[in-house]
């Protein structure tokens, strides 16, 4: 039987050095790889599989960058989700978020609210960005939360305050090349399948989507059984 992909994770890494190569300023791959992560979310909504999308678009190690670049950033994701309300109403997305919103601005955190309002409805696929996301965070809020009422923590405990409540990961994508997880999705990821693809993510199509995915139906995923 072949496996069903519910719920896939990208790491959308590779924006700066597509800039690079080309001449640019980095940022110019940051807007390249916003259209990108429209192309793939509305291919997404069209699978009939695939209900969850979780994107890692900015993680809480991203605000080591210059200034300029998460100034950028926070411009940019403002502007995305602005612009992108036609496209998920229309594709029948609806949106979501992981991680620590707080530092954000009161700007960009009422965007966020009023995109996961607008959109609550919605119920082809769930986009969900994580956004200063952390897995360590994510794991480090959550068991000071369950451990508030002095039980012994169990896995659904744990679960309950964890930031998504969507189900476990079934494949995680990196792309540009780099093999590791940069502090993502760590309890999720438990037995996801992974891929990596040297594509830059402006570079990423729904083609190569396609072929990842095609080669992920046929593994043979065991979960420790035989
Ligand atoms: C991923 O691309 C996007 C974010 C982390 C926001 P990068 O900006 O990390 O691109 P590279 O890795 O420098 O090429
Ligand atoms: C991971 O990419 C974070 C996002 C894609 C948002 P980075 O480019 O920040 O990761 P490192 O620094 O190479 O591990
Ligand atoms: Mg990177």
């Amino acid at each position: 039987m072949k496996n069903k992909l519910k719920h896939l994770a990208i790491i959308m890494d590779g924006n700066g050095r597509w800039a690079k190569s080309r001449g640019l300023q980095r940022v110019k791959g940051h807007e390249k790889g916003a259209e990108v992560v429209r192309d793939i979310t509305t291919f997404c909504a069209n699978s009939d599989e695939i209900k969850t999308l979780t994107l890692y678009a900015f993680s809480t190690e991203n605000w080591k960058r210059p200034k300029l670049e998460v100034d950028f950033l926070m411009k940019l994701l403002d502007r995305y989700l602005k612009n992108e309300l036609e496209v998920y109403q229309k594709e029948g997305v609806k949106f979501d978020t992981i991680g620590n919103l707080e530092p954000f601005s009161k700007k960009l955190k009422d965007t966020i609210a009023k995109t996961k309002d607008a959109t609550k409805n919605n119920s082809k696929l769930t986009q969900i960005l994580a956004l200063n996301y952390g897995a360590q965070d994510e794991l480090l809020r959550a068991v000071n939360k369950a451990c508030k009422n002095g039980n012994i923590i169990t896995k659904k405990d744990l679960e309950r305050y964890l930031d998504t409540p969507y189900s476990d990961i079934d494949l995680l994508i990196r792309t540009s090349g780099e093999k590791r997880l940069s502090n993502y999705l760590l309890w999720q990821i438990a037995y996801a399948e992974l891929e990596f693809t040297d594509t830059l993510w402006p570079d990423f199509t729904p083609v190569e989507l396609n072929k990842i995915i095609e080669n992920f139906k046929k593994r043979e995923r065991k979960f420790g059984g035989i």
